[in-house]
């Protein structure tokens, strides 16, 4: 299973599962492609089931810690992991089950490690404060077969500038669909900050 990634990855952290599907179709509504619902409230996993039923958007999971968290979001229906951070059992077991993971990475040791291990496609986290896109270029400099998923403190303003490296897959972030934002229920305010960060990109 391999999922390619559009060039904007809305990172959400949900509250309340009755919120998934406007989230995702106003997500959608404004271009985006592919959402990452973080696993880090208890809405989560029903969140993450709901959204894999919206047409038009492929949903992965975030901040996958464990093996078992990983197969609980597969069976509601995630296509894709995703980590903070580089963990060798949590990779055996992807590997195993074949998953779509992009582990995090915050040094080139661990980027060594995660593509020694066979993962070469690697969330950067939290980018901007490892140094943002000077960081990018410099861990690509000796990694030129790896290929980056920023995420972390990153602006509206600032992904056209890592989506014109190569090696930059797709930029992670919370700005297309703030917490507070679906908090309120304001999913025309979720689109239009999709769209803006969409007509922002090159
Ligand atoms: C992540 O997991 O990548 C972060 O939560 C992104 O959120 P931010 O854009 O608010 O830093």
């Amino acid at each position: 299973m391999s999922v390619t990634l559009g060039p904007l990855l809305p990172v959400v952290v949900i509250d309340d599962a009755d919120t998934a599907r406007p989230l995702a179709e106003a997500l959608r509504d404004g271009g985006i492609r592919h959402i990452e619902v973080t696993l880090r409230t208890p809405a989560a996993l029903d969140a993450l089931r709901e959204m894999a039923t919206v047409d038009g958007v492929t949903v992965g999971a975030g901040t996958v810690l464990t093996g078992e968290q990983a197969d609980a979001a597969t069976a509601a229906g995630a296509s894709f992991l995703v980590s903070p951070g580089w963990d060798a059992a949590l990779g055996e077991h992807m590997r195993r089950r074949d998953l779509t993971w992009l582990p995090g990475v915050a040094t080139p040791s661990e980027a060594m490690a995660a593509r020694a291990a066979g993962f070469s496609r690697l969330k950067l986290f939290p980018v901007e404060l490892l140094g943002g896109v000077a960081f990018v270029d410099a861990l690509a400099a000796v990694l030129p077969d790896v290929v980056f998923a920023p995420s972390g403190g990153i602006r509206v303003d600032q992904a056209a500038d890592y989506l014109s490296r190569p090696c930059v897959e797709t930029v992670g972030g919370s700005w297309m669909a703030p917490r507070d934002l679906v908090a309120r229920r304001d999913f025309a305010g979720v689109t239009a900050a999709s769209r803006a960060a969409v007509e922002a990109l090159p």
